[in-house]
């Protein structure tokens, strides 16, 4: 006999109704820029997180960010849903992430994970670093680059290699083998390239030789949890010869990676990645769940790279869930904790 869950209402007891808000990959990005819908999700991840959350008890609906319908659609939802599962990455812009969470703030209506401050903060990696590094965390020198403001650019206080990202994008996007430059010439060319096709403000940052791990948060407060640190190890350099866990590698992972989980660090690697990662979530006041991503260099320190307070859910693919999965939390047990931290927050 199955185990009765706990979520399960009694009987008598409403079950609590949850919508999923979230964006699409359409498979037709109307800009043309190739990695245009790298943050959206797939309709899988969509089901899955469906699936695990009916599975826990919940009346589950579907909000789809399809446009300028969703205010209405949740406007409609305020009497339909008791709290949102928000994974929506929003329409556009540096507060893009933002988005979604203000109008679900806006309209009464509670949801998992982070705020809109927190997510917007989050998504532009310069202000985050400034933060990160004004509460002691160690992150590679870097100088953010406004779009159309290339001449302006003070790069000379930068040790190269340098790479160059979307200064607020997630999911690699933007992000190429060949996003490194070596020389100061070879980074304008590649700005103005970079640019041009983007049309975002960059941040160039000094290129960390060395390993790659990731660290995910579960919980809030006193109750967080700190999953074990992966190590993304590439099996093989990236185009130009440099390791950039960027879209196309993500994409294609198989030819590049191997994940280790939990990563082969030594234990006093493995707090100063921990206690990077707590310092960080709690300094932004990300809720419920995050990601962090690091560096380690061939001296062995660590280099905070980003926080994802809305990382990716596709079972099989994103690294949360295979974070997540490594500390003993399958799947489905993943997405009811998500609810689960967000629920105890609110008293719901
Ligand atoms: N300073 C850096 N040094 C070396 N590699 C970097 C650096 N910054 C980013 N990368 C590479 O690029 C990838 C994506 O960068 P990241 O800052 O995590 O952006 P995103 O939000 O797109 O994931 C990283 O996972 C890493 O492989
Ligand atoms: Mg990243």
């Amino acid at each position: 006999m199955e185990e009765q869950n706990s979520e399960v209402p009694l009987p008598g007891q409403a079950r609590i109704r949850v919508g999923i808000v979230y964006n699409l990959k359409s498979g037709n990005a109307p800009t043309g820029v190739p990695d245009e819908e790298a943050e959206y999700d797939s309709v899988d991840t969509v089901m899955a997180i469906k699936k695990a959350l009916e599975r826990g008890g919940y009346d589950v609906s579907l909000i789809e960010d399809d446009g300028r319908q969703l205010p209405g659609k949740l406007m409609r939802a305020r009497e339909e849903i008791d709290i949102a599962f928000n994974i929506a990455e929003g329409r556009g812009g540096r507060g893009r992430e933002g988005q979604v969470p203000s109008l679900l703030g806006y309209l009464g209506i509670p949801y998992t994970g982070s705020d809109e401050t927190a997510l917007c903060v989050s998504l532009d990696k310069d202000l985050t670093k400034r933060i990160a590094a004004s509460y002691g965390v160690k992150t590679p020198k870097s100088v953010l680059v406004k779009s159309g403001e290339l001449s302006k650019c003070d790069i000379h206080r930068l040790k190269f290699p340098v790479i160059v990202k979307p200064n607020a994008e997630g999911s690699g996007k933007g992000i190429i083998g060949t996003s490194i430059a070596e020389t100061p010439d070879a980074l304008v060319t590649l700005l103005a390239e970079r640019m041009n096709t983007y049309r975002c403000d960059f941040i160039v940052e000094e290129y960390i030789d060395g390993r790659e791990f990731t660290v995910g948060l579960l919980g809030n407060r006193e109750e967080t949890r700190v999953l074990r640190p992966m190590e993304m190890v590439f099996c093989r350099h990236t185009e130009g010869n440099y390791n950039v866990y960027g879209y196309h590698v993500k994409c294609n992972y198989k030819d590049y990676m191997n994940y280790v989980c939990p990563a082969r660090i030594t234990p006093e690697q493995e707090k100063k990645l921990s206690d990077a990662a707590l310092t960080v979530y709690k300094a932004l006041g990300c809720r419920d769940f995050s990601r962090v991503d690091f560096r380690i260099d061939r001296q062995g320190e660590v280099y905070f790279l980003e926080i994802n307070p809305l990382p990716g859910l596709a079972p099989g693919y994103s690294d949360f869930p295979m974070l997540a999965e490594a500390s003993g939390i399958p799947y489905d047990d993943l997405i009811i904790s998500i609810l689960g931290a967000a629920r105890k927050r609110l008293v719901i």
